[in-house]
């Protein structure tokens, strides 16, 4: 087992000007689970394959423990890898596509038997060993895949998108699986995914990227408490974080027509470039519905009730707002959870505060976090 470490590792494409990842520094500790998560072109894969020796690094380098490896074969890296397309081999039972690799390596055949069964044990696959990929499940081929990188007793595992194409079901149990397997093997593992909730439930800490430049690492928890940017709120959380740039006016900043009161240090850290706005964000449970009136209180209209069961949320707009100040995520509208047992109807009215201690507040120049 190993640690990992990109040392300003840099990979620009031939052919391009930016890079698509750009001098990326990570340590990943020895028998880690590690997730890069990102949305799409931002480095994930190249992150990922750079470390495999799959792609060239341009600048910077790469360690599995203190060896650089950063020019050496990706055969002689100790590294097994899980691909989105975990293409088997269809004509090989799944103990042969299981042991393939070994096999290649000239490992003798009764130790290839004895890793196969052993993995095989693990993922519960014992009964599925003669079979053919044609003959199994998505999440059974998938738990193969998993089964050829377990075979080598690899340093480190290296899975990109491994679970995408499963069904929504499949998906959370095989996560849950895989994280649960990966405690269990303690191998150094850097999941590849675009999925904010997999990062969240499966990762021993998160790593962010957007357009090849790291964000933030740190636990679920601290990404989720203390996003460090503007970006980070809005990618990590669902529902999204309700953001919004709000004029500065006597210590508070001014969401409708309430004012949210800000600790001095944030105000000290405005800037001439920020134009006396901040950005602001609450999450949709930082809300808590109050009577009107109530004192640092907003209004928000009723558009839409997502009912989910265990929870709602309401989708609103900001009385006495801007249109289009504030938003969430992907959605133009203010996020509220509601409860799901009193539901207001579309258009209706209700009153919000955010909760004391819960607002993120940003630079609206730069979107670094301030609070
Ligand atoms: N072979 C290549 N030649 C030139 N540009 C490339 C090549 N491969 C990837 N890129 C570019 O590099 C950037 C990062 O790509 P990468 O595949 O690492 O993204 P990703 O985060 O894995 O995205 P996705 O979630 O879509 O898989 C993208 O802008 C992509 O277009
Ligand atoms: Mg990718």
């Amino acid at each position: 087992m190993a640690t990992v470490t990109f040392d300003h590792a840099t990979r620009v494409y031939p052919g391009t000007e930016r890079p698509a990842v750009d001098q990326l520094n990570l340590h990943i500790e020895d028998g880690e689970f590690l997730v890069l998560v990102g949305p799409s072109g931002c480095g994930k894969s190249t992150s990922l394959r750079m470390l495999a020796g799959l792609e060239d690094v341009n600048g910077g380098r790469i360690l599995i423990g203190d060896r650089d490896v950063t020019d050496v074969q990706p055969k002689d890296r100790d590294i097994a890898m899980v691909f989105q397309n975990y293409a088997l081999y269809p004509h090989m039972s799944v103990a042969d596509n299981m042991g393939f690799a070994l096999k290649i390596a000239g490992t003798p055949k009764a130790e290839i038997r004895q890793r196969v069964e052993e993995a095989a044990k693990i993922l519960d696959l014992t009964e599925y060993l003669d079979r053919k990929p044609k003959a199994l499940s998505g999440g059974q081929r998938q738990r193969v895949a998993m089964g050829r990188a377990i075979v080598r007793q690899p340093q480190v595992f290296l899975m990109d998108e491994p679970l995408s194409n499963l069904d929504a079901k499949l998906r959370v149990q095989t996560r849950t699986q895989i994280a649960s397997l990966q405690r269990r093997l303690g191998v150094t593992t850097v999941y590849v995914t675009h999925d904010q909730t997999e990062a969240l439930t499966m990762g021993d800490r998160i790593a962010v990227l957007k357009g090849g430049l790291l964000q933030q690492v740190g636990t679920p928890r601290e990404m989720y408490d203390t996003p460090a940017n503007v970006f980070v709120a809005g990618f990590i959380g669902s529902p999204a974080m309700n953001l919004g740039t709000f004029e500065v006016k006597d210590g508070a900043a001014q969401v409708g027509s309430a004012q949210i009161p800000l600790e001095r240090n944030v105000i000290a850290g405005m800037t001439e470039a920020d134009g006396g706005k901040l950005t602001v964000g609450f999450r949709p449970e930082s809300l808590d519905v109050v009577p009107a009136g109530t004192p640092g209180s907003f209004q928000v209209e009723t558009n839409l009730v997502e009912e989910l069961g265990s929870d709602a949320f309401l989708y609103g707009s900001l009385k006495g707002g801007v249109v289009g100040e504030l938003s969430a995520g992907d959605s133009d509208q203010l996020i509220v959870r509601i409860d799901p047992r009193n539901v207001p109807m579309k258009g209706e009215v209700i009153n919000v505060a955010i909760k004391a201690g819960q607002a993120h507040v940003f630079s609206a120049a730069t979107g670094n976090r301030l609070s």
